[in-house]
């Protein structure tokens, strides 16, 4: 196997693990992963949890904050949304945009997830572009279609020196939470389908440069497969990385992969 890209594994705790229970579950983390060092780790709190984590993480912790949306503005009249530089000053580094429960929920569309993507390169936050299909679109075979729009729109007039920087997670709509996860070869074609077409859109580089995650029942038992295929970089994990234990066991599968 050629040497892969550093691996990231992110834990996206969605709407759980409130600011008391942060400390306990950032130190559990801490403990299990102090003698990795050829991962990327990185979770991604409530708002309200990402001081008690930042604190939890101190100056000795090798983790990384993300936060799971925040609004396109500097700062302004926008009741309830929380702006990039707020996060920067959080000690924030990520964000994931464009999740199918907020494309789902919110109603966000693809040039509303552009503005994001272009907002959080220009404030230093590295977007995680989450995209994927439904389990309609995969029975119509339209799959690869789709997650090429998603692509082309999440990514438009975005520069070489920009995408370089950002993440993509593949995260199959069908697969988020229901704890039926892609098949490595599945994962795999989509994941080679993307770099592609990165490499069609940008260039051959940078599509090798750009980190491809996969997000979707990823779990201990299920992270070798993955991992171990060539263009998978790592995970993004939901329900997983709700546990130090099960969150670790899929930080320390990378790890030995990277040996
Ligand atoms: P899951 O969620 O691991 O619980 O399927 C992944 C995600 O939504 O990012």
């Amino acid at each position: 196997m050629a040497e892969h890209r550093k691996y990231l594994v992110a834990g996206n705790w969605k709407m759980n693990i409130s600011s008391s229970d942060v400390g306990r579950l950032i130190s559990e983390i801490n403990a299990k992963i102090a003698n990795i060092t050829k991962v990327d780790v990185l979770v991604c709190p409530p708002f309200t949890s990402i001081q008690a984590a930042k604190d939890a993480i101190g100056s000795i912790g090798n983790i990384s904050l993300g936060a799971q949306n925040f609004y396109p503005e500097k700062n302004g009249p926008y009741t309830g949304e929380v702006s990039a530089i707020m996060l920067r000053e959080l000690g924030v580094s990520y964000v994931i945009i464009g999740h199918s429960e907020r494309r789902i929920y919110f109603n966000e569309d693809d040039d509303f997830i552009n503005r994001k993507v272009r907002f959080a390169l220009g404030s230093s936050l590295i977007p995680i572009l989450c995209i994927g299909e439904t389990i309609e679109q995969r029975r119509d075979g339209k799959e690869f279609a789709i997650i090429q729009s998603q692509l082309k729109n999440g990514l438009k007039n975005i520069t070489v020196q920009e995408v370089e920087k950002l993440t993509i997670a593949y995260e199959p709509v069908w697969a988020i939470g229901t704890g039926e996860t892609a098949t490595p070869k599945t994962a795999q074609e989509m994941h080679a389908f993307i770099r592609s077409f990165l490499k069609e859109m940008f260039n051959a580089e940078t599509a090798n440069a750009v980190k491809i995650l996969y997000g979707g029942s990823m779990k201990s038992d299920n992270a070798e497969e993955l991992l171990k295929e060539d263009d998978i970089d790592g995970g993004l994990i939901g329900g997983a990385s709700l546990k130090a234990t099960s969150f670790c066991e899929i930080i320390e599968i990378a790890n030995l992969l990277s040996a």
